[in-house]
């Protein structure tokens, strides 16, 4: 656990990208760091190498990189050459000194040109998990300049596949770099609204009020996704949804939620809260878990799952999973907390909904509850679903919302890309947004008998359900049983553009 000062690289800097010829760091890193640079929160003076054992030079590194940065204006545009001209490429094996040797001779001739003042090194390991400790065992004994300057190491997903592999992942990545070094990144941290739960939640204190059983009645978080495993259905099929975005992704967004009030707003008293809400999670019932796999499309024109060639035949791979949960302390217990999410669905849509218990009786049933929708992605946005009287002549009451889109409130606004936010943390030492050893093993816990379950002899065969639809049929039941109440969309949609129950005040 973190206990060193903090101090924010500026000038000096190098930032060495492993796996610098793949997709993530193609895609991701590269374009993060181009973004931060753009915005002007990373120094010129910063150094980027990318090491790969793709036989690249410089230069085509750099035109790898340049249709992937993104400009946002004529004098940005003028940016990417000076961005490029900063990176640089070394082609080398991960488990050979050489490379290493090499890589350590370019940072020290960077050093000594800046006046060999105190070494500052990012590495950041864009790399399956079965390099990992390759590389971080020769980065250590080549690569670390000990007292005489700065490590931060940045590692990916996944960070194990099940308990006991993720606790041997951490046994011997500890004695290579300490847990103050590391940054486990789960982008989702990165992401705009996340960042926000915790001034959300704990800079208005009317919430703290109503912040627990008492008046909520239901949570729930949801990832949606439109689109398939295209073709790398081989590489989902030892995976699953449940690995992929549930355990860590959503589960990251449940701790900030309905974690407690830190006592300070650093990076280890916020972890903190956020491992109590996990030790307070009761073990998971596998029977109440209801779990899918896509088919074609009901026009036939998107493949099903198993259609994939990638994929096993009769895998029983989870595509989509629902699952409902309980964080057995005062605040919340008696409270489901629902998570789903899914691939091959009918949109793209990230969102926690907070649904509050019904009034107490003066009005009749066709009150809604309040619900508190926060809109993760796309589009930025938390709404209020409040009940107020139609306006005009009548005593009618209705469903509306207070509404912050961040789109129509903010104008001229720059919202980082998740990779953004967490490098920028990482080169200011803030392991807030990290995911810290004793969450990965509380969580791994949790889960683990549940996919043992899921990938067992007795699995159960997922619900089949159309690429482009909801999920399987069984979904609003099961929402049903498990404490959320879903909302007629003839009474209310939002955004409203013209109610129907205004048009029904004039009768
Ligand atoms: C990744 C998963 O961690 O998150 C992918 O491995 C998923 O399967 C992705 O598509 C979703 O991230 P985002 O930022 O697009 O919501």
């Amino acid at each position: 656990m973190s206990s060193s000062p903090v101090v924010e690289f500026k000038e000096n800097t190098v930032v060495v990208v492993f796996g610098a010829s793949g997709d993530l760091a193609k895609k991701k890193t590269f374009p993060a760091l181009f973004g931060l640079f753009r915005e002007g929160y990373l120094s010129p003076t910063t150094k980027i190498i990318g090491y790969a054992r793709s036989q690249l030079t410089n230069e085509s590194l750099r035109e790898r990189l340049k249709p992937f940065l993104k400009t946002t204006t004529p004098e940005s545009k003028l940016l990417v050459d000076d961005f490029l001209n900063m990176c640089s490429y070394i082609s080398s094996p991960y488990d050979t000194a050489e490379g290493y040797q090499k890589l350590e001779s370019e940072i020290n001739e960077f050093d000594t040109l800046k006046q060999n003042k105190e070494s500052h090194r990012l590495y950041y390991l864009a790399l399956p998990p079965s390099a990992f400790i390759t590389v971080a065992s020769k980065l250590k004994e080549f690569n670390h300049p000990g007292s005489k300057g700065i490590v931060r190491l940045i590692v990916e997903k996944p960070f194990g596949h099940d308990l006991p592999s993720a606790q041997a992942l951490q046994s011997q990545l500890s004695p290579l770099f300490t847990e103050d070094e590391l940054f486990r990144i789960d982008h989702y941290l990165g992401k705009e609204m996340v960042k926000n739960l915790i001034p959300f939640r704990f800079a208005n204190e009317f919430l703290t009020g109503c912040w627990n059983n008492q008046y909520i009645t239901s949570i729930q978080i949801s990832f949606k996704e439109p689109f398939g495993t295209e073709g790398r259905g081989g590489y989902f099929d030892s995976i699953g949804i449940i690995r992929d975005v549930m355990q860590n992704h959503l589960f990251q967004v449940l701790t900030l939620l309905m974690m407690e009030n830190p006592k300070k707003f650093d990076s280890e008293s916020i972890r903190d809260e956020k491992v109590q809400v996990l030790k307070s999670i009761k073990p998971f019932d596998p029977k109440n878990v209801l779990v899918g796999q896509y088919t074609k499309s009901l026009d036939g024109t998107k493949p099903g799952y198993l259609d994939d060639d990638t994929v096993k035949p009769g895998s029983k791979c989870v595509t989509f999973a629902c699952m409902s949960l309980e964080v057995d302390n005062d605040r919340w217990r008696g409270v489901p907390v629902i998570l789903r999410a899914g691939k091959a669905l009918n949109e793209g849509k990230v969102e926690i909904r907070v649904q509050f218990k019904e009034t107490n009786g003066l009005f009749d049933s066709s009150i809604n509850r309040n619900e508190l929708v926060i809109r993760i992605q796309p589009d930025e946005a938390m709404y209020m679903k409040m009940n107020t009287k139609v306006p005009g002549v009548t005593n009618k009451v209705a469903v509306t919302e207070l509404d912050l889109t961040y789109k129509s409130r903010y104008h001229d606004f720059y919202i980082p890309e998740a990779y953004e936010s967490l490098i920028r943390d990482c080169l200011k030492d803030d392991h807030s947004n990290f995911v810290r050893d004793d969450e990965l093993d509380i969580s791994w816990k949790l889960f683990t008998p549940l996919l043992n379950y899921l990938e067992g002899e007795n699995a159960p065969t997922p619900l089949p359900y159309a690429y482009g639809s909801r999920g399987p049929a069984e979904l609003n039941e099961y929402l049903e049983k498990n404490g959320y109440k879903h909302q007629n969309r003839a009474v209310y949609q939002w955004p409203i553009t013209t109610p129907d129950v205004l048009k029904e005040s004039k009768i």
